[in-house]
């Protein structure tokens, strides 16, 4: 730890690397050493770093006007930006409207105004409460995190949350009632309904998803049936959906959004982290018609706004970010690139005794760790083992990223978590599998030693 420093670091115990440049799916530290960034940053580099085209329009843009305030005045980019995502939405959701902020929690807490806002337009006031699933994550602000299932992060700021309920998450490979699929018949779906039930319909304004589950998880992708039976149950006690794309959106899956995968249209899809590639800050909550016409038609007035919401330069930045995915073909190429990743990381890992499972869909690849293969029993949570493959890995110049603890019982359970940006070559997914593997052979087989 650099005592003499004015940064308040994550952790007192770590040394944090420099980084100075990147280039593609590299970045290089501040004494030239190269890592392979498999992890996007924190999965938002989608398109890798340093990309001209984008640099070119952020500079063309702050060359002309870098900040406007959205609330007074409009801005090019801004409905240049809303138009794009028009066009990326899927058709369900009819003629949606855009709303920008700077982040993902930003976005999640817009979302649950709005979806306040939409009952209330309606007739609805008591509708106030939002149902999130266990193991999920929407944000660190004291609503998000009250949405949000990450048992280790919401313990320590218990205080302040919403009295917000949660469903069991969709996670097959521990399911919660011993059931094997498809013969559960989706029970952890079929549970929204229950939990609807018991707090009254009258109460609840939303369900809030990540449509793949994100970094509680490690890439659980949930069965085909899921989201449908969501869908339903939501329509029919007048529930809005929002998916939370902030990880999963912007083309990551193989498709624009992960949720198009399940067939379904949500009210409201938030997004950030990949949409402006890591160029600027930027959020979105694009709304689907039915959600800003009860508004619209209502009291005409948006209750919900930020100051660096909608700002020319980000928006700028995302739109060139989106351009550039199209231009390449960068949609398409996550999805191939992610089935080889997850094929070599299936080949290279599932027989190393304390790889359990191995997921995902698309460029969202998740390993999980045991102790034990047979019994499924995670490792003691003071050896930190996700943790440390993470650290070993860092030293062999790959960037993954060691999932919160928690996924088995809201305590225990390491993973690891690749989202590297969509420019990845078959010799990138070639160090990743064999680095990691050597990463979680070194640390797993030393923890389990004592
Ligand atoms: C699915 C999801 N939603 C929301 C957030 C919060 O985003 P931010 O850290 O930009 O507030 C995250 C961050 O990891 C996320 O993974």
């Amino acid at each position: 730890m650099d005592r003499d420093s004015h940064v308040l670091y994550g952790s007192f115990d770590s040394d944090y690397v420099t980084i100075t440049r990147g280039d593609g799916v590299y970045v290089y530290d501040d004494a030239g050493n190269r890592y392979l960034d498999a992890v996007g940053g924190v999965c938002v580099v989608n398109i890798g770093h340093g990309v001209r085209e984008v640099i070119d329009a952020m500079n063309e843009q702050a060359a002309g006007i870098a900040y406007t305030y959205g609330g007074i005045v409009d801005n090019e980019p801004r409905r240049r930006l809303a138009r794009r995502l028009q066009e990326w939405a899927p058709p369900g959701m009819g003629h949606t409207r855009t709303l920008f902020c700077s982040g993902g929690a930003e976005a999640n807490e817009g979302a649950l105004k709005l979806a306040y806002q939409y009952h209330r337009e309606r007739g609805n006031p008591t509708k106030r409460k939002v149902i999130g699933r266990w193991q999920s994550y929407h944000g660190n602000t004291a609503a998000t995190l009250s949405m949000s299932g990450r048992t280790p992060w919401r313990s320590v700021n218990s205080p302040i949350l919403l009295d917000f309920p949660h469903i069991p998450p969709p996670y097959c490979y521990r399911c919660p009632w011993d059931q094997t699929y498809p013969s559960c018949g989706l029970t952890c779906a079929g549970e929204l309904r229950r939990v609807v039930r018991q707090e009254g319909a009258e109460n609840i304004a939303a369900f809030i998803a990540e449509p793949v589950i994100g970094t509680s998880m490690s890439a659980v992708v949930p069965p085909d049936e899921y989201y449908g039976i969501v869908r339903d149950i939501c329509d029919e006690y007048d529930i809005l959906f929002i998916a939370d794309e902030v990880m999963s959106g912007v083309g990551r899956t193989g498709k624009r959004w992960a949720i198009e995968h399940w067939g379904v249209t949500p009210d409201i899809i938030t997004s950030s982290k990949g949409l402006a590639g890591g160029y600027s800050p930027l959020g979105a909550l694009i709304l689907g018609e039915k959600v800003w016409m009860a508004i619209a038609d209502g009291s005409g007035r948006v209750s919900h706004s930020t100051t660096y919401g909608g700002n020319p330069l980000s928006c700028a930045a995302g739109a060139a970010v989106l351009d550039y995915i199209e231009e390449h073909g960068l949609v398409r190429r996550a999805g191939e690139m992610g089935d080889r990743l997850i094929a070599a990381l299936e080949e290279a890992l599932l027989d190393i005794p304390y790889v359990g499972d191995v997921r995902g869909m698309g460029l969202f690849a998740g390993v999980e760790l045991v102790a034990d293969k047979e019994t499924r029993e995670p490792f003691p949570v003071e050896w930190d083992v996700g943790h440390r493959v993470e650290a070993d890995a860092l030293r062999n110049g790959l960037l993954v990223l060691a999932g919160v603890t928690g996924l088995v019982d809201g305590v225990a359970g390491d993973h690891i978590e690749l989202v590297p940006p969509y420019v990845i070559e078959d010799e990138h997914v070639e160090f990743i599998v064999s680095t990691l593997r050597d990463s979680i052979l070194r640390v797993c087989a030393n923890a389990a030693r004592g």
